[in-house]
């Protein structure tokens, strides 16, 4: 059996990594996995069974008896601001990383379907999951751009939202995912920057495609 390619693609929110990734994936006809869903699914878990997800005890045994199988992925609530908040608080949780860490390298190591490949996206896939990634992508982005974005996203979405407060929402996360102690969000020494500041979607694409080429 011929190797799985692996390709991790990390940045902060809203720099573009997730169109970039799943466009990748399918361009190449690999198997894509936004590692962020596993953190917001676990948070949604946790507030649907009322708890609180600052209670680290708790959290991790949600995050050890998760079953991706069971999971519906596609529940719009996984990107509710609340979501996203006790995602963000969850994230930061070592034992909850620890305990999703097989999940995302059995992903990347076997993708379902049989595809030949694997594109996987998050904060730490090129530095604490997959450190033999073969190719290393970090998007980036200015945060002004990156808040702007956000609220469009909302707005198509038809949700309104306070640009200001987004900016500062942003900030907030980008900080904590920053600073943590656990897996903190940085490019790998060996990771490629892709700068999306001014950028559309398909030039960071063709951009992404050299550098796998
Ligand atoms: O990419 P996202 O916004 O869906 O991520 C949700 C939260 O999970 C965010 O606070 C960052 C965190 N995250 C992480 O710590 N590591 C990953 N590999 C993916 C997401």
């Amino acid at each position: 059996m011929s190797e799985i390619v692996v390709i991790a693609v990390d940045g902060p929110a809203a720099s573009g990594k997730g169109t970039l990734a799943r466009r990748i994936a399918a361009e190449l006809g690999y198997a894509y996995l936004d590692t962020g869903l596993l953190y917001r699914a676990i948070g949604l878990e946790l507030l649907r069974d009322g708890e609180d997800p600052a209670d680290a005890e708790t959290a991790a045994a949600h995050a050890v008896a998760f079953d991706a199988a069971t999971t519906d992925f596609d529940d719009p609530v996984l990107r509710d601001e609340e979501t996203t908040r006790a995602a963000g608080i969850v994230a930061a949780n070592s034992q909850v990383r620890e305990a999703l860490v097989e999940v995302q390298r059995r992903f990347a190591a076997a993708p379902p379907g049989g595809a030949p490949g694997a594109v996987l996206d998050g904060r730490d896939i090129g530095t604490v999951i997959c450190p033999e990634a073969d190719h290393k992508i970090f998007v980036d982005a200015d945060i002004q751009v990156r808040a702007d974005r956000r609220v469009k996203e909302l707005q198509d979405r038809g949700v309104e939202s306070i640009p200001s407060r987004v900016l500062q929402d942003m900030k907030e996360r980008d900080e904590r995912d920053r600073t943590r102690s656990v897996a903190p969000l940085a490019p790998a020494a060996d990771a490629s920057v892709i700068d999306t500041t001014n950028l559309n979607a398909d030039a960071a694409f063709a951009e992404a495609m050299s550098i796998i080429r």
